[in-house]
């Protein structure tokens, strides 16, 4: 510190009476946001609560309707998100931003070449290299990144990030598409970071996450805040209470509709990712497909739905063999599949909620051919109000939905499909705590209707909550087939780690 400096208050960041109106709802209703220097500052609540919109106004990604940021105690007046990087605010977004035909090093340089004059100095080694060596010494410089795992793309973004001189690190949802291990993994680089001078918003649904990491927490609900807590200090009850003004608590609730006969019947399937699947999901049954990120959930689950080229094996719905060849075939056989990218596989961001939610239906509705308009509305509806997707009209574009109501809007999709096997590949990632539950009930519903459920996810205290029957899976291969009432959590997370991930 200079000599001579008053430091007026200890707040890197305040953002004061922020206000945001989008045409029809108003995100932000006068929130005054304050952030200490060098701490890791979560920012939670329901989904559509605001957050993202918040964390977009701050890295000039939308316009404030009203409302002042000051950084270091001096009004921060930035327009483009060029200015925030430059004032030293930088984001990790979710959807990377990096380039996977590139190296890591052509990724780390990129767009900072002209700040060099305009000649890209191949001799100077980039500020980046120095970062990247020691947050992550096992990813090479020279690697494409295409190679990586996410949680090694994400090291690479944030390194990013980093040495764009950052005094401020976003990371809206981080882990949302990590494992267990990998968010350890994260939590240890945030934690360098900290060490580093660096402050970090911290945008998550997941509790571990803030209390692994966090120290302060504020809590937004409906566009405004209902108040900030030191974590440490702070229950996990009561943060949850602040959400979503109730405790909930998930718990095994078995279903009636449960039957003994088999729907499907999967023999020795393999695929490039998985070897010698075999399993059997009844009518009405939910069946969890527990492991690791990488160990082969979501390789069967792509299988199923005729996404990944099957090389040997057999499947049988309702004891006739099928030949699944593409998903348009799965659909036929009346298989519907929430997929894990659902951002770029499982919506139409330039379509209204309504018409991707009809675009899955091929039975039903269409009447020689021609939809008929009434009909599809009042699905629609019907489908958005039992899943409760917070909107003003189902007319309204899916990208100016929250994540987590995008997330309502892909399972809609499935539904208006009346599929006879629904298959889920992690169903709640984004999802808010009261939302899950929401989620949950709906699943169970669709059991007790007969229909029958497999269920991916690599976060155990949702297929203890969720699956009549688990398949633990690691490296490609089942390892074994547990009921719910043998469940522990110790135990199946044992068996699922340290396997290591089939090449
Ligand atoms: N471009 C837009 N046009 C219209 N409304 C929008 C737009 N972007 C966001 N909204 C609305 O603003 C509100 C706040 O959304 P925001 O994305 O900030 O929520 P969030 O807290 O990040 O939720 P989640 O946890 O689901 O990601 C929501 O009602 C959302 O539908
Ligand atoms: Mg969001």
């Amino acid at each position: 510190m200079k000599i001579g400096r008053t430091i007026e208050n200890d707040y890197l960041l305040e953002m004061l009476g922020i206000v945001k109106r989008y045409p029809g709802v108003n995100a932000l209703k006068g929130i005054n946001f304050r952030v200490k220097r060098n701490t890791v500052h979560c920012l939670i609540g329901e989904n559509g609560a605001g957050k993202s919109t918040l964390i977009k106004i701050l890295t000039c990604a939308e316009r404030m309707t009203q409302g002042k940021i000051l950084l270091d105690n001096k009004p921060f007046l930035g327009k483009t998100v060029k200015d925030a990087m430059n004032a030293g605010i930088s984001t990790v977004f979710q959807e990377l931003n990096i380039i996977d035909q590139l190296t890591v090093e052509e990724n780390l340089t990129l767009g900072r070449e002209h700040q060099r004059g305009g000649i890209l100095l191949r001799n100077a080694p980039d500020p980046s290299f120095a970062v990247l060596k020691e947050f992550a010494p096992d990813i090479p410089l020279k690697a494409r990144v295409s190679t990586l795992s996410f949680a090694q793309k994400q090291v690479v973004e944030i390194v990013k990030a980093v040495s764009a001189d950052a005094k401020i690190v976003i990371m809206d949802e981080p882990t949302a598409a990590l494992s267990r291990v990998e968010s350890e993994g994260l939590y240890d680089i945030i934690r360098k970071l900290k060490a580093n001078g660096i402050t970090i918003i911290y945008i998550s649904h997941i509790l571990d996450d803030i209390f692994s990491i966090g120290d302060y927490a504020t809590v937004l609900r409906d566009g405004e805040i209902v108040g900030t807590r030191s974590v440490p200090q702070t229950e996990r009850s009561e943060l949850i209470r602040m959400m979503i003004g109730k405790v909930v608590q998930s718990k095994y609730l078995p279903v009636k509709g449960k039957t003994d006969t088999p729907l499907l019947r999967v023999r020795n399937l393999t695929t490039s990712m998985i070897r010698d699947f075999s399993f059997t999901l009844n009518k009405g049954e939910i069946l969890g497909f527990y492991g690791l990120r990488g160990a082969g959930k979501s390789e069967t689950a792509r299988a199923l739905f005729g996404l990944d080229k099957i090389i040997s094996g057999s499947i049988e719905i309702e004891n006739k063999p099928v030949s699944i060849t593409s998903p348009r075939k799965a659909m036929r056989y009346g298989i519907a599949m929430v997929p894990e990218e659902r951002l770029t596989e499982g919506l139409f961001m330039k379509l209204s909620v309504k018409d991707n939610i009809a675009s899955s239906n091929y039975r039903g509705i269409s009447h020689a051919g021609i939809a008929n308009k009434k009909k599809t509305r009042d699905r629609v509806e019907k489908l958005v109000n039992e899943l409760d997707v917070r909107i003003h009209s189902i007319e309204q574009q899916a990208r100016t939905l929250s994540g987590g109501n995008q997330q309502k809007v892909v399972i809609g999709k499935c539904l208006n499909a009346s599929p006879r096997l629904l298959i889920l590949d992690e169903p709640t990632r984004g999802v808010d705590v009261g939302a899950k539950e929401e989620i949950y009930s709906i699943i169970r519903k669709l059991a007790r209707e007969n229909v029958s459920i497999l269920v991916c996810s690599s976060e155990y205290d949702e297929i203890a909550a969720l699956c009549d029957r688990v398949v633990l899976i690691a490296g490609g291969r089942i390892i074994t087939t547990l009921s719910n009432a043998e469940l522990d959590s110790q135990r199946v997370r044992m068996l699922t780690m340290n396997k290591g991930v089939m090449t």
